[in-house]
């Protein structure tokens, strides 16, 4: 029977039979996708200064990321490239989106950021960035008093360790 789903990360709904494998728009995993009706979903959440510390430097990563992975899906010289470094800069946006929402931003900051053209150079500098935030977000989540700030953490760790596979499967 057809449902109407939401994401606990994002925010954002889904129509389907099933909740997907995958959030389609923030890639958080299936666990964390449950029917719209039943969805306690909260973005404005009351932050200490540790926490907001992490969730000012995260949007930052997020902004910069999505930025990098556009560039790359403009430039690369692979089709398949161009196709993967889209949907990750699409996602990374809605990463951003979030931290803008926790932070209570009206807008997300613009980024600018330099790309490749050889599809390798991007897979390696996709590789050094998702490492890099990924240790990042896992120190946050482990130190976030918030267990919200502490849920959105975990679940960004989960997605960057899946854009990290992507790219060890083609380098
Ligand atoms: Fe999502
Ligand atoms: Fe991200």
């Amino acid at each position: 029977m057809i449902k109407l789903w939401r994401c606990r990360i994002c925010g954002d709904p889904y129509v389907g039979d099933e909740p997907p494998a995958n959030c389609p728009f923030c890639g958080a995993h299936r666990k964390y996708i449950v029917e719209a009706k039943d969805a306690d979903v909260s973005f404005d959440v009351q932050i200490n200064e540790k926490d907001l510390g992490n969730a000012k430097p995260a949007l930052e990563v997020e902004v910069s990321n999505a930025a990098f992975y556009f560039c790359a899906a403009k430039k690369t010289d692979d089709p398949e490239g161009k196709l993967l470094f889209k949907a990750l800069g699409k996602i990374e946006a809605e990463h951003a989106a979030i931290w803008r929402k926790i932070l209570k931003l009206d807008k997300i900051p613009e980024g600018s950021e330099e790309c490749f053209e050889i599809n390798r150079d991007n897979l390696n500098e996709s590789h050094r960035r998702e490492t890099r935030a990924i240790e990042f977000y896992s120190k946050s989540a482990a130190d976030a008093k918030n267990m919200r700030i502490k849920e959105l953490f975990t679940a960004l760790v989960e997605i960057e360790t899946d854009h990290l596979s992507l790219s060890e499967q083609r380098l």
